[in-house]
């Protein structure tokens, strides 16, 4: 490498000194017994990795951490990892998404404050995926992103089961009274039977997805299995690309355009992913300045068919959809129909077109054509109307189509504990008619906005062989739920949004069709109900949880802090000593 390129390299500001600091800088890393060859001139690459016993879902990453190591090491770079936040989606309480931007304030700060010139982005459960890309996006130097891969198939009884949607249905059925205790324990394992994220087209598969559609993942990063070395040959391959990207410096904010994320919200409905890839992706969008809205998603969505058939919405599981070709062949499909930013910059240096304009499908029962797709139009929808005039997201293909345009009499629940306390009440006056209405599980509410929109059914109500309802709050949803839910009503109850003041015996309108949300209360008895409004005591006086309350942006901004919108990217801080 030449002395021009050495002088170009950020990591030259820490190792390339030959003074007292260069001796600090060097020293202390000789103890691991690097030899001074790597100090000079090699670009740094830092793994952040996001693996952690508390993440079940990144349990492998330390073993995909040492293949992007492999890698950087073929292409002459010295790859250094690091540790960063992990955030387990089914562990943390209240909510792994109250964590997302504290996260993505750990990895922001820790490539900034190091001597890296390039990073590769280890994520795979949930909110791994936009915590890395937000903190990766506000520091702004290359960077690649790999995700750890789905999970085999969930096998149970010769059955298929998938993660999330079947723990929703088959819980649903012990409370019916429909399967065992001892059944529910034996699904338990068989579901989760090998290394890797959520196999649903849940939250982490969606958002693998998008970081493929988006150009900040390699081609194919969305659907290859964990346990498929083809997982670890990717990781390497990352490994030797991210020199490269480096010396050509290709920083993130040339990758997150427009452009990508409009091929972004074109795939979440091609592929019928997660409503939590709304959030994420405003989030993401923020931090590299550029401004995406709700409006977006419905408008880019709105001609774009549902092309998967894999659960929640359909049959099959990512390990399918990686045999019938993967990603690469849904946004194939998406560029011969126009729907696609052909030339959309992606890490590997080629747009996004060259790299998926052949790819074969294997098995058109898992990726159908766009002439006979698995759903039309399937695109988030948002809602507006007086009841979320900040707007609401509903995900038509998860919904019951009779139940896309329906008025009903709200029962409303003030938190999650009160519908848990009542909801299987005889006495509680409910039918498969009423909407049911929870309040206060917003992102100040909860706090961090917890996945409790899909409320559980009434047990009188499932009994009757009825399993769906209409069902609204200021709440998110698991990627890998179902059902007629409309979510991330906008201001939240907390706020003072009008969600809090809906009271039992209000009719609602939900009307997809016209993306409308209509609260039959007038606005002068609006107005008195909310004279008589008190805010609700706040969850959290002191720590991160006030910091994030008293900061949060509401949903239709992607929930992000206030003071972490925008990008400062990766001048070298000055001297520590
Ligand atoms: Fe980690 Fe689903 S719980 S991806
Ligand atoms: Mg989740």
């Amino acid at each position: 490498m030449n002395d021009e390129k050495k002088r170009e390299l950020r990591s030259q500001a820490w190792f390339g000194r030959q003074d007292k600091m260069g001796f600090y800088y060097r020293s202390f890393l000789k103890n691991s017994g690097f030899p001074q060859d790597q100090f000079e001139g090699r670009p740094v690459i830092g793994i952040c990795n996001t693996w952690s016993e508390l993440n079940p879902c990144n349990s492998h990453f330390r073993t995909i951490a040492e293949h992007v190591r492999y890698g950087v090491l073929d292409a002459g770079g010295f790859p250094l990892e690091f540790p960063v936040s992990s955030l387990g989606e089914v562990t943390m309480r209240p909510t792994a998404m109250l964590f997302r931007n504290l996260a993505a304030m750990d990895v922001e700060e820790a490539i900034r404050a190091h001597p890296l010139d390039g990073v590769v982005l280890l994520m795979g459960c949930d909110k791994t995926t936009p915590a890395l890309l937000m903190g990766a996006a506000s520091a702004d130097l290359p960077t690649i992103g790999v995700s750890g891969g789905p999970q085999l198939r969930g096998v149970y009884r010769g059955q298929m089961i998938g993660s999330g949607t079947n723990i929703i249905s088959m819980s649903e059925q012990l409370r019916a009274g429909e399967v065992t205790l001892q059944e529910f324990h034996e699904a338990e394992g068989a579901m989760n039977r090998s290394h890797g994220h959520c196999m649903t087209m849940g939250t982490a598969s969606t958002m693998a997805s998008l970081v493929e559609a988006l150009g900040v993942g390699l081609p194919e990063n969305a659907a290859i299995p964990a346990a498929d070395a083809r997982r670890n040959h990717l990781a390497r391959m990352a490994g030797r690309r991210i020199v490269e990207v480096v010396n050509e410096d290709l920083v993130l904010s040339k990758i997150l355009t427009r452009q990508a994320f409009e091929n972004a919200i074109r795939t979440l409905a091609a592929i019928g992913g997660s409503t939590n890839a709304v959030v994420h992706l405003l989030a993401i969008a923020g931090r590299v300045g550029i401004e995406l809205t709700l409006d977006d998603f419905d408008r880019l969505g709105r001609d774009v068919h549902c092309l998967v058939d894999l659960m929640p919405s359909g049959r099959f599981l990512m390990e399918d959809f990686y045999y019938a070709g993967g990603l690469p062949v849904v946004l194939r499909t998406l560029g011969e129909r126009g729907l696609l930013n052909k030339d959309a910059l992606t890490v590997n240096g080629r747009p996004l077109w060259e790299n998926v304009k052949d790819a074969p499908c294997w098995n058109r029962d898992v990726i159908t054509s766009f002439e006979e797709p698995f759903k039309p139009e399937a695109g988030i929808a948002i809602l507006r109307g007086n009841l979320a005039p900040d707007g609401a997201v509903i995900k038509p293909s998860a919904a019951s189509p009779e139940l896309m345009r329906h008025t009903g009499r709200a029962v409303v629940f003030e938190s999650i504990e009160d519908l848990h306390h009542r909801i299987d009440d005889e006495d509680l006056d409910i039918d498969e008619t009423c909407i049911m209405v929870l309040k206060h599980c917003g992102p100040k509410g909860y706090p961090g906005m917890a996945e409790v929109g899909n409320m559980p059914l009434p047990q009188k109500v499932l009994k009757k062989g009825v399993r769906d309802m209409v069902r609204i709050s200021d709440a998110r949803m698991s990627g890998t739920a179902y059902g007629t839910v409309v979510l991330h009503v906008a201001p939240e109850a907390t706020a003072g949004g009008p969600l809090a003041l809906v009271q039992n015996g209000d009719l609602i309108t939900l009307d997809v069709q016209a993306r409308s949300l209509h609260l039959h209360v007038d606005d002068v008895a609006l107005a008195e109900r909310r004279a008589a409004w008190q805010p609700p005591t706040p969850h959290a006086t002191r720590g991160y949880a006030k910091l994030y309350v008293d900061h949060v942006l509401q949903a239709d901004k992607g929930a992000d802090l206030d003071f972490l919108v925008g990008r400062t990217g990766s001048p070298v801080p000055r001297d520590n000593h």
